[in-house]
């Protein structure tokens, strides 16, 4: 998905940093910043990136702390990875780093365990366009990359839109899927969910 370089890349959430450690030997960025608020994970991952990458030190920086708190340079081109949190972690994250630069635009890869509806819905209002998108089908469990950028590109829409082909039976069980979750929903409170199931049956992912 990732094609384009950066001047800066932010692995959020980096856990083991593996994410960030592929882009590194692939070399996507000027610098790539580590980030996770768990400490001894932070200090084992530090010691892994001497070792693995001890000749380009200056590629590379671990920070522990809350995302949230997070201060950004002033630099354009910056990707911020947020993967493997839930859709209330990255609403957070994407409002946090929105205030944190707000004139300054930035690109984001979203990888949400789940709440992507929602995710969506405040990408947009924050100005962010779809670079691009996919359903992934991984460990039994569905997931949507999503690629966005606040310097352009086609508009988002909440339930997704190129991801979803229509012949693929994983998308059309994904589609299915989610849309029983809604209906479920919406038969406890019709006023906060029935809309979402409404935008989800138009799509009509089905065999
Ligand atoms: C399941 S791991 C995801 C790892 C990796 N991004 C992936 O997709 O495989 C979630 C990580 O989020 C980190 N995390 C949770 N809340 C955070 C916060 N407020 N700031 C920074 N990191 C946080 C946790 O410490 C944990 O390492």
């Amino acid at each position: 998905m990732l094609k384009q370089r950066y001047s800066i890349i932010w692995d959020c959430c980096c856990d083991h940093g593996l994410l960030g450690m592929s882009l590194l030997q692939r070399k996507l960025a000027d610098k790539i910043f580590f980030v996770d608020i768990l400490s001894p994970q932070m200090a084992l991952l530090e010691k892994d990136l001497h070792g693995r990458f001890s000749g380009d030190k200056a590629n590379w920086q671990v920070i522990c702390q809350d995302l949230n708190d997070l201060e950004v340079p002033e630099v354009e081109s910056q990707l911020f990875i947020i993967a493997g949190v839930g859709g209330n972690k990255t609403i957070q994250f994407i409002e946090s780093l929105c205030a944190a630069m707000p004139t300054l635009p930035f690109d984001l890869l979203l990888c949400s365990v789940h709440g992507n509806y929602a995710v969506r819905k405040v990408l947009i209002e924050h100005g962010f366009f779809l670079k691009e998108e996919q359903i992934v089908f991984e460990n039994n469990r569905f997931y949507e990359a999503i690629y966005v950028s606040q310097s352009g590109g086609q508009a988002i829409a909440a339930t997704g839109s190129v991801m979803w082909d229509k012949v693929n039976p994983k998308h059309q069980q994904y589609w299915q899927k989610t849309l029983d979750h809604y209906r479920k929903k919406a038969a406890a409170d019709p006023a906060a969910f029935g809309s979402i199931v409404a935008d989800y049956e138009a799509l009509l992912i089905t065999g």
